[in-house]
């Protein structure tokens, strides 16, 4: 599905980004992709899903 209509990113791209290179911000997050450059709608969202990944990978290192 795509979050950022604007720049063509989906939340595959997101949470791909958020796994490999765990972005601890949004403002990291658009180090690599351009979220939220244009009409900025996507930001919502993009957040949520970061937040949802960093928890996810929170877990992950807590088992490990
Ligand atoms: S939808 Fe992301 S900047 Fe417009």
């Amino acid at each position: 599905m795509y979050v950022c209509l604007c720049n063509a990113v989906s939340d595959k791209v997101i949470r791909q980004i958020a796994r490999q290179y765990h972005p601890q911000s949004l403002k990291q997050l658009k180090l690599f992709v351009p979220i939220g450059s244009e009409c900025g709608k996507c930001i919502r969202q993009a957040r949520l899903i970061l937040e949802e990944e960093t928890a996810k990978n929170a877990k992950l290192n807590k088992v490990a």
